[in-house]
């Protein structure tokens, strides 16, 4: 395997000098910070570094962007609408500095490192303070020290694949769950995807950095555990290293180990195995599809059949029978027909999932889908998301139905958002539970018998 491109403990020195120099520019003003984070999980954990890097810079977190003095967006750029959100933000924060004029306005994220989509905001917004990318998050330290000390638009993009950054500081989220990441980067180029072209090509941590990490989330009090990777099977270049990976997790005693994203195509047997034999890796798995149509799936360049994809479910449910699935399908791929989509619905009522993101394609420039013809109207396409979404829900809530009469292991979130008095957590299945009870259980792993189930939701009481 080619050598693991790491940052430079010198430029990782340098850049933890730059959070002094802003500390200590900074330390009379108490200043506030304020992250809006889109995208996937990849983004959440980024954001917690950002984060980390913001506290040890001094800032401490507001929890409104109106009492931040640094609001950072981390953008996303998978689908338009993506896009046209975190846009639409940014300009509303040009409101807010007119009665700010000291606001320092930042944007990092993939978004920024789609071709020309920097230099434009930098031409057009002149009231974005600083714009990074994904690939030299570590170095944001460095940038920021820059565009306080100036006073300057400072934009820092690179091309070139990132590095990994080893030891950057955090600030987590929850102090009871946690992602870890895994890997960086995707080398799949699915048709429609853009992912790869931001994200730049695979590379994966080193196992026993990614254990001393988990090691250190254990000792205080972490109880679920998510590794994070586009595509985690081809962890350490693939084969069984994802599934060693689990392995060792498990071993180490991490109450509850979950993962995503997992590609059909690369998912082994010895994963499968890890399923049917590692008490602590949850019974759920994203197991994205995308389509029911061989055509369809070949298009995309997905590299697996209907078939196939049916197969594995078959092995995942005979190894281990209360697996919930969940996935990620697009509707109105160019050129679907009627009849391909039709194969989508059947493969989602033969596969029954928990949980199904469903999406209209979106056309992303310098995808090769973005250059194939598309005669299928907007309206039509809508007809049939419309239609995905229903059968879905119809499933996902008789799945909810069979989940009455049982005990689940919950490990608790916190208070109800919907029920005030009750708290919420998650099922090992990864079903949300509301039930009576007190947030001082927040953390903590409770037996409950479902009584009822909503909508998206399970009801139940704790069991003693
Ligand atoms: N690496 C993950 C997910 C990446 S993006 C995986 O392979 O599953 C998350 C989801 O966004 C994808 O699974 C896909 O369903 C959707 N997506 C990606 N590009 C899209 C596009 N151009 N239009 C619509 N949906 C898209
Ligand atoms: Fe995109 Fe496909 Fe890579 Fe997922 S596996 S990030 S959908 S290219
Ligand atoms: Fe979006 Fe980047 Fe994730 S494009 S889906 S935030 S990897």
């Amino acid at each position: 395997m080619s050598k693991r491109p790491i940052v430079t403990e010198q430029e990782l020195s340098e850049q933890r000098l730059h959070m002094q120099k802003v500390h200590d520019m900074k330390e009379a003003d108490a200043p506030k910070y304020h992250i809006v984070t889109y995208g996937c999980q990849m983004n959440v954990r980024d954001s917690e570094t950002i984060a980390g890097m913001l506290e040890q810079m001094g800032y401490s977190a507001a929890s409104r962007k109106e009492d931040a003095d640094l609001v950072l967006y981390n953008t996303c750029c998978v689908r338009e609408n993506a896009e046209n959100r975190a846009l639409g933000n940014v300009i509303w924060l040009k409101e807010l500095k007119k009665t700010k004029p000291e606001l320092l306005i930042c944007v990092g994220g993939c978004m920024m490192q789609e071709d020309g989509v920097a230099d434009r905001l930098i031409q057009a917004y002149p009231f974005i303070d600083l714009i990074f990318g994904t690939h030299n998050l570590h170095r944001f330290p460095q940038l920021l020290h820059r565009t306080l000390d100036q006073r300057t638009q400072v934009c820092e993009v690179l091309e070139t694949d990132g590095e990994i950054a080893e030891g950057l500081p955090v600030k987590r989220n929850s102090a009871h769950s946690a992602y870890i990441t895994i890997m960086y980067g995707c080398n799949n180029f699915c048709s429609y995807c853009i992912v790869p072209y931001v994200r730049g090509r695979e590379r994966s941590r080193d196992a026993e950095l990614i254990l001393s990490e988990a090691q250190q989330l254990m000792d205080s009090g972490v109880q679920e555990i998510t590794l994070l990777g586009q595509n985690v099977n081809s962890y350490g270049g693939g084969g069984a290293a994802f599934a060693e990976l689990l392995y060792r997790l498990d071993k180490m005693g991490v109450p509850r180990i979950r993962f995503m994203t997992s590609h059909p195509k690369d998912l082994s047997d010895e994963l499968i195995a890890a399923y049917k034999e590692l008490p602590r890796l949850m019974n759920s798995l994203h197991l994205p599809v995308q389509a029911g149509n061989d055509l369809i799936l070949d298009q995309m360049n997905r590299r697996y059949s209907r078939a196939h994809y049916l197969d594995l479910v078959r092995k995942l449910r005979d190894a281990v029978p209360d697996i919930g699935l969940t996935s990620d399908i697009i509707v109105g791929f160019p050129g679907e027909t009627k009849q391909e989509f039709e194969d989508t619905m059947s493969l989602v009522e033969q596969v029954r999932y928990d949980a199904a993101f469903t999406f209209i394609y979106s056309p992303r420039a310098g995808t090769s889908a973005a250059k194939m013809t598309d005669p299928t109207p907007m309206k039509e396409k809508s007809e049939r998301i419309e239609q995905l979404i229903a059968l879905q829900q119809q499933i996902g809530q008789e799945i909810l139905s069979e989940q009455i009469g049982l005990t689940q292991t919950v490990l608790v979130e916190g208070e109800s958002t919907r029920n005030p008095g009750a708290i919420c957590g998650k099922t090992e299945r990864g079903h949300m539970v509301n039930f009576p009870g007190n947030v001082d259980l927040t953390g903590k792993l409770i037996p409950v018998r479902i009584i009822s189930a909503g909508r998206n939701t399970l009801r139940g009481e704790m069991q003693s």
